[in-house]
């Protein structure tokens, strides 16, 4: 079964084409991140402008680079939600024109569902999953008890994880999107600033990460006003050890209580080093269970994950 997959929720545009939910024809990134940086950020409407500009040539490209014909794709899948109105509308639109004009099925498919399954593409799944959803705009925790079985155990009550390494990134000095800045910062320095770890209550699996991005930019604004030099890579350390560490013991926490056979992370943030190195040693020490990531290029925003999660729904709901 071929699909192709359409993905415009943020500031990336993309088109892929994925056989049978695994194997990846083609997978057609087009990043506007250069024209929102000097924003500091992703600006709706300049997103929407550029996602109008570029969806039909990525369409174009995707279909030259898988080889295929559109008679020869079974569904078109395309991210409806969550994410910018205006961006999701390009896509949208632009899908459902696709599937119209060549008598193509069309499913829509959540973007979230859509990081989880960027992890199908490189590694199958071992139900009960538990997936750590961590992205710019995404804080969840999710178990799975068979494919497209979800259930939300916890999530962010204020700010993404994401969202909090941008801020920090930007107070700074670093260009958007900061998170893999602040990573390879962190890898450079020792965590000698004292963060807090924000756990809410230990039994449940909510986020707050708005106190830990506060107490930086805190910590910056307090030394500058009297005059102290900030050691900006032992700071991103200190940062990266406070996020990665109630991650990680919420995720494992999670994992006994529910004996998940497979840890997946999924995301944006599934790029972090910290993350991955952290969890991967704590889900070392659990029995009959794995971790799993996927390649960089499949944590950020692309359209091969909306593709495998729009064969996965197709699935699902012809079994019903
Ligand atoms: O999943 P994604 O492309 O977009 C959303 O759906 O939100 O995630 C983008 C987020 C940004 O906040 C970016 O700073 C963060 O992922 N990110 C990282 C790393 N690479 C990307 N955060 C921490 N460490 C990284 N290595
Ligand atoms: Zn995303």
């Amino acid at each position: 079964m071929i699909v192709l997959g359409v993905e415009t929720s943020c500031d990336e545009t993309s088109v892929a084409v994925v056989k049978n939910g695994k194997e990846v024809l083609a997978n057609i990134v087009y990043t506007q991140i250069k024209f929102h940086q000097e924003y500091g950020g992703v600006v709706p409407e300049v997103a929407s402008r550029h996602h109008i500009r570029k969806i039909t040539l990525v369409f174009e490209e995707a279909l030259r680079v898988a080889k295929i014909k559109p008679e020869d794709i079974d569904l078109v899948a395309v991210t409806t939600h969550p994410g910018l109105i205006g961006s999701l509308i390009v896509g949208i639109n632009a899908a459902k024109a696709f599937a119209l004009a060549h008598n193509i099925k069309f499913i829509g498919v959540d973007h979230i569902k859509g990081h989880i399954y960027a992890n199908y593409i490189e590694s199958d799944f071992h139900f009960p999953l538990l997936a750590l959803v961590v992205s710019g705009g995404h804080t969840e925790l999710i178990l799975m008890s068979d494919h497209y079985r979800f259930k939300v155990l916890g999530q962010t009550l204020d700010d993404a994880v994401g969202e909090c390494y941008d801020k920090v990134g930007r107070v700074m000095g670093l260009v958007y999107p900061a998170g893999a800045l602040v990573d390879k910062l962190a890898h450079q320095g020792n965590p000698t600033y004292k963060l807090p770890l924000i756990y809410l209550d230990k039994d449940n699996y909510d986020f707050s990460f708005s106190g830990l991005k506060s107490a930086v930019i805190n910590l910056l604004n307090t030394a500058k006003m009297k005059n102290e030099e900030v050691n900006l890579v032992d700071l991103a350390a200190s940062f990266q050890n406070s996020a990665v560490r109630v991650l990680v013991d919420k995720t494992i926490h999670a994992a006994k209580e529910f004996q998940v056979r497979q840890i997946i992370i999924a995301g944006g943030v599934a790029a972090n080093l910290g993350l991955r190195k952290s969890l991967a040693e704590k889900v070392n020490e659990l029995d009959n269970c794995f971790l799993s990531y996927p390649s960089i290029k499949y944590c950020t925003d692309n359209a091969a994950m909306i593709a495998v999660a729009g064969y996965f729904k197709f699935l699902d709901e012809e079994r019903k």
